[in-house]
């Protein structure tokens, strides 16, 4: 079982980019142990970014990516970019050694046709900054979210999920190696 971090850069009850990780984290649970974590962390400030000063919320961030094996990250697309919520969290995290050499994966959502692709090429530009190992080549990008998703959570759309399926695949097996 791969323990997994995920980080959702939408805070809001009923956000599609919480039912895109909500989903990724049941459809694979006998696979993937994910803990979506809480990103609701003050704006970074270099003042606070400190052992005496640090807001405890941050120090929790801090603690469940290191403990974690992997890191995924689940965006929006906000004004062609990813959220300031996800990026603000990045830029706390990037402060600690912990997002260093974790494998990772990046989703994308919208409600256009786009799947959040500019969002989702955001992260990924943010992201090569960081160390991180990034799974190459496989975009995971949902396009018209708003109407994917069944009451379950389930989505409606089966060459997506076969899609997704050969995505989370990819992941264990590059998981694997890279460990
Ligand atoms: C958006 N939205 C949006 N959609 C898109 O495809 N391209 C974009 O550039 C933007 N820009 C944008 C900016 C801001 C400030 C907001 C609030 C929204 C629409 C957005 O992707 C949509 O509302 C998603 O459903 C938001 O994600 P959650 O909250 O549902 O996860």
């Amino acid at each position: 079982m791969i323990k997994v971090a995920m980080m959702v850069g939408s805070l809001r009850k009923e956000s599609l980019t919480l039912k895109l990780g909500e989903f990724l984290k049941n459809r694979y649970s006998d696979k993937l142990d994910v803990e979506i974590v809480n990103i609701d962390v003050p704006l970074y400030n270099g003042d606070i970014d400190n052992d005496a000063d640090r807001p405890a919320s941050v120090t929790t961030l801090f603690n469940q990516v290191k403990d974690a094996d992997a890191v995924f990250m689940v965006t929006p697309e906000y004004n062609n970019s990813t959220s300031g919520v996800l990026k603000n969290a990045i830029d706390w995290v990037s402060r600690s050694p912990y997002l260093n050499n974790k494998p990772g994966l990046i989703a994308a959502q919208s409600m256009g046709m786009t799947g959040g692709a500019r969002g989702y090429l955001a992260l990924h530009e943010i992201l090569n900054r960081i160390p991180m190992m990034l799974l190459p080549g496989n975009d995971i990008l949902l396009p018209a979210s708003h109407t994917k998703f069944a009451e379950d959570g389930s989505i409606n759309d089966e060459g997506t999920v076969k899609f997704i399926d050969g995505v989370i695949e990819n992941f264990i097996t590059y998981y694997n190696k890279v460990k």
